[in-house]
């Protein structure tokens, strides 16, 4: 992966410094097919804790009844959730940039069948024809891709009037890329800190791993490189708006006392919201 240049800063709101990068889905997709192997394997040994117990439960809690539509999961990964769309009754496509994300999850496809067309493909310009599917969904992969008007125009252009698009992301306010969370002698977050609100990063490197894997399984991984690309909210709901969509119903995970004490790391989550998530329909 070639380093990305930085260009120079300008002010958007004083004294905020905005960062131009250059870098695009290709660059970005490009970070994503390195991370996959390591990806795959920590979260389907249950790393991902955040997404098991908490985002996407409140992802599916807010759906609507997908049996027998006709849908698209834009940006997939190895396909955790696109199983359990094809599973609750839905006709699965779906896609990544990334194609290790993509053969991963066709090894699964073809190990436990669940009715899934899986392709390598950019959330950018999407291969399908206008007014095709039923409904869309993307599981945290939207705030992956600098071009964020572009895929909410390629979304709404390939779903059918009437259809409606649900997505997760990192909450633009809480979780920005610059959230510091502050504990207290237990270790419990009471605070959190968000330094720059309207900083705009568009490809700053940002390195971690699922914080939940094993000691021993970190270990054999290198640490996930994720260029971030920060949106502020107001923005977020814009370019909705703008693409064509009318905003139906928003959420922010907060875990519930029974989640907790399933998975005590969620703690994070109820001093302020990691994710949003937003459904939207393109009028009928
Ligand atoms: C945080 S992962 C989420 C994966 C999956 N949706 C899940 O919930 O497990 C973000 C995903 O977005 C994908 N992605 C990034 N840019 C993309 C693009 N331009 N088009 C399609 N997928 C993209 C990445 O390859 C990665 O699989």
């Amino acid at each position: 992966v070639t380093p990305v240049e930085k260009r120079g800063g300008v002010d958007r709101k004083p004294p905020c410094t905005v960062y131009f990068y250059t870098m695009n889905h290709i660059d970005a997709g490009r970070y994503w097919n390195e991370n996959a192997p390591a990806w795959t394997a920590l979260s389907r040994a249950g790393a991902d804790v955040y997404r098991d117990y908490l985002n996407t439960p409140a992802f599916f809690s807010i759906l609507p009844e997908v049996a027998g539509l006709n849908g698209l999961d834009i940006g997939c990964g190895e396909g955790h959730n696109t199983r359990l769309l094809a599973h609750r009754g839905a006709r699965m496509t779906a896609i990544d940039i990334a194609d290790n994300f993509i053969a991963a999850a066709k090894q699964m496809e073809t190990a436990q069948p669940a009715g899934i067309s899986y392709q390598v493909a950019s959330a950018v310009e999407l291969p399908f024809p206008e007014n095709h599917f039923d409904f869309a969904t993307g599981f945290m992969s939207f705030m992956e891709m600098p071009e964020t008007e572009k895929v909410l125009a390629e979304a709404y252009r390939v779903i059918k009037p009437g259809g409606f698009l649900q997505f997760s992301i990192s909450h633009p306010c809480f979780n920005n890329g610059r959230r510091k969370n502050i504990r207290d002698t237990t270790g419990k977050t009471h605070t959190v800190q968000v330094s720059s609100y309207f900083i705009r990063l568009d490809g700053e490197i940002d390195e971690w791993i699922f914080k939940s894997a094993p000691e021993a399984m970190r270990a054999d991984y290198p640490l996930f490189k994720v260029p971030l690309f920060s949106r502020t909210l107001s923005e977020w709901i814009n370019a909705i708006v703008a693409a064509g969509f009318s905003i139906e119903k928003m959420q922010e995970p907060c875990p519930d006392e029974q989640q907790l004490k399933d998975c005590p790391a969620l703690e994070d989550n109820a001093a302020a919201p990691y994710f949003l998530q937003i459904r939207c329909r393109k009028r009928g």
